[in-house]
Parts: C-alpha cells; structure tokens; sequence
C-alpha cells in the first residue's frame, strides 16, 4: 500500500523503462498549475506511473517548456500542454482525474487563510471548467485554503447540477506522510511500516494526528503526543519559514499529491484495498466536510471509515472539539463565496 515501494520495485528489474514489467492501464490526468513549485514535480512523478496513457499539463503560463521537457522520459504516458484559459475546456476533455494545485503559496508569516482571496476565484473558474468539461472525473483539490477551497468546489458543481460528492476530494496526504515519517524518526521505526490517521482539516490546529491509532501499535509520553501533534500541525510553516519567501512546500507535497493520484488510479482500475486520507464530504461529526479515512473505488469514495473515531484518547477527543469551530468557520467562509458568486 506504499507508493514508495513502486519505484524500488520497478528500479530493482533491469528493463531500461521504468515500468515495464508493471501493469498497463490507460488513465487520462490533468494537472491544473502544472508550471508550478509543486505542478512540476508532481507531472514528474505521475508520468512515471504506469497506469497513465495521457498527461495533461495546463497553466497559465510556462506549461510548454514543462511538457516539452517531460514529454522525453521513456514512460508510456503521452504529455499534451495547454496554456491560458482558451484551452481549458480541452485540457479537461475525457480526463479521469483532475488534480488542482493552482494558485498562490505560504510566504512567511501567513496562514492558509491569507490566501483566500486570490485561490478562492482560481478554483472557482477552474471547477466551473471541470463541471462543463469532465464531470465524471475523480478532483483533487491541493490550492489553500483547502478547509475552504472544497466546500466552494462544492457549492459551484452543485451550481452546475454536477456535484458527485464521493468525487471531490480535499488532498490531505502530505499530513499523513509527515506524521508516518515524524513518528518513525521519533520512536525509532521502519519508516515504510508506519501509518498514522490523521484527520480534521489542513490547516493548524484543524490537522489532528491520531497518534494513539498509529500502525504498527506504539505507546507515547504525554510530552511526545504533544510535540509531535504540534510539530505535524506546524510542519507546512516549517517549510515556508526555511524557505524564507519563495513560497511552501513543493517537493514533499507533489510526492504525497502523486501517492494520492496513484491510489486513485489504483482504485478506478478495481483494486479493492485502497485507502487513503481526504478531506471530503462526510457524516462522520457534525460538520459537512471533514478529512479521515477513506476506501476509495471505482466511483470515488466507497466508504468512509469511521473506527479511527472511536476510543480517541482524552487528548484527542478535546483537540477534536478543539477544531470544530475553526473548521466550521473555514467552510461556511467557503460556502458563503460559492453562494455571493451565484
Ligand atoms: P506556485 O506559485 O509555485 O505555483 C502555482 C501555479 O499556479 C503557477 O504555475 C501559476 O501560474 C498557476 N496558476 C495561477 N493562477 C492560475 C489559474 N487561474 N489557472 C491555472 N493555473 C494558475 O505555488 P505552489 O507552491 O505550487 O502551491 C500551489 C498551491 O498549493 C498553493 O495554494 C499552496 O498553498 C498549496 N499547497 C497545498 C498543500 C496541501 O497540503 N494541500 C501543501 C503545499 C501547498
């Protein structure tokens, strides 16, 4: 269930393309701000998956150079660029799954709140294309404020009268990936083996680890759950602070976006044991989206999984009420531009 494990398999046979020996099957994704920090890498790593025969690349500006460039490697995909708004419709025609990380990044200092104003309109007039143009696609959202950004994805494809909610996913991976690779820093562990839920929202204290569910079973100090809780929360300011202005994390995001992309693809392809975290429409507390785990198939979100919110510690039951309000807010916030804009 690892996506890390792929590329060691397939490097470790000797055939002189990456996935020979994989299955083939012939999926059709689009990245939308594909020129980006996290666009490129990522089109990097999903024309490395061999469950892909068509890669769509579109931005706004700059796609060109990316497609050109990856359009070389020896995997089976085919790369095709499409800049500016007039190819939009195209670049979505047919696709199975649309990834969005267009928009503006963290500088420091910000929150993922601060960039509402200017993501919130790109995913609108994005989602409206994906509505005309590929309704039936799996989409990933990745542009922050993601708490807000998905409930106005929502909002504009129920406009459109095309809202499939068990296909409208918020990308919370890189949580997940951060938290499985503090926790195996910290107590020591095979970093392959270890898989922790995490659950809420992305953003802040809205990012709630549930440590004592972490896999393989670890025991914690009280002062450990608190470190690594803030540390998981905090770990996208890390990057932006390291950084130092020229924006957020890019690299270790377009790995958990492909990861997410891949078991999409596994799931549309009949896998029958893909789970992933997302942030997605949900019933499982009383707010209308929430990020846990959940079975994906071949029509989106088959089943969300609701164990990981029984028998939560005291710690994080209070971090759970704790978020409540501040993730509520975030989507009505979302919800009340999707509907000013109607
Ligand atoms: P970036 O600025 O490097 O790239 C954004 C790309 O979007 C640019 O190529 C830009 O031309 C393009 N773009 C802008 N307006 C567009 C439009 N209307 N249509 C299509 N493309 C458009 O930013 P970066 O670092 O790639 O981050 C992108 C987004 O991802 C940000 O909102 C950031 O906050 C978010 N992010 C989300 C994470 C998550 O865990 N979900 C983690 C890290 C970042």
């Amino acid at each position: 269930s690892s996506f890390a494990l792929k590329p060691r398999k397939a490097f470790a046979n000797s055939s002189n393309s990456y996935n020979l020996l994989q299955p083939q099957a012939s999926y059709k994704v689009a990245v939308l701000g594909a020129a980006g920090g996290i666009g490129q890498p990522l089109s990097l790593l999903i024309k490395m998956s061999p469950l892909v025969s068509s890669l769509h690349l579109y931005d706004i500006a700059n796609v060109k150079g990316v497609a050109a460039d990856l359009s070389h490697c020896n995997t089976p995909s085919e790369v095709i660029d499409f800049t500016g708004h007039g190819e939009l419709a195209n670049c979505l025609k047919g696709v199975n799954v649309v990834v969005i990380p267009a928009g503006v990044p963290r500088k420091p200092g910000m929150t993922r709140d601060d960039l509402f104003n200017i993501n919130a309109g790109i995913v609108k007039t994005l989602i409206e294309a994906v509505a005309d143009n590929c309704p039936d696609a799996f989409i990933h959202i990745i542009s922050n404020p993601v708490n807000s950004t998905v409930p106005i994805a929502a909002e504009i494809l129920k406009q459109k009268g095309v809202y499939d909610p068990k296909k409208l996913f918020g990308v919370s991976t890189l949580d997940v990936v951060r938290a499985n690779t503090f926790v195996a820093q910290k107590k020591n562990l095979k970093l392959i083996d270890v898989d922790v839920p995490v659950v809420g929202g992305h953003a802040g204290i809205t990012i709630l680890p549930l440590l004592s569910k972490t896999k393989p079973s670890v025991s914690f100090t009280d002062e450990e759950i608190q470190e690594l809780t803030v540390r998981i929360q905090n770990a996208g300011t890390e990057v932006v602070e390291a950084k130092a202005g020229a924006g957020s994390a890019t690299l270790s995001m377009a790995y958990a976006a492909a990861r997410f992309v891949e078991s999409s693809l596994r799931a549309l392809d009949g896998d029958g044991d893909v789970y992933e975290c997302a942030y997605v429409q949900s019933d499982l507390t009383e707010l209308p989206f929430f990020a846990s785990r959940i079975k994906l198939g071949r029509d989106g979100v088959e089943a969300l999984i609701p164990s990981d919110l029984q028998g939560l510690t005291e710690y994080e039951q209070k971090a759970l009420e704790a978020l409540k309000p501040e993730l509520k807010a975030s989507i009505e916030k979302g919800f009340g531009f999707a509907q000013k804009q109607a």
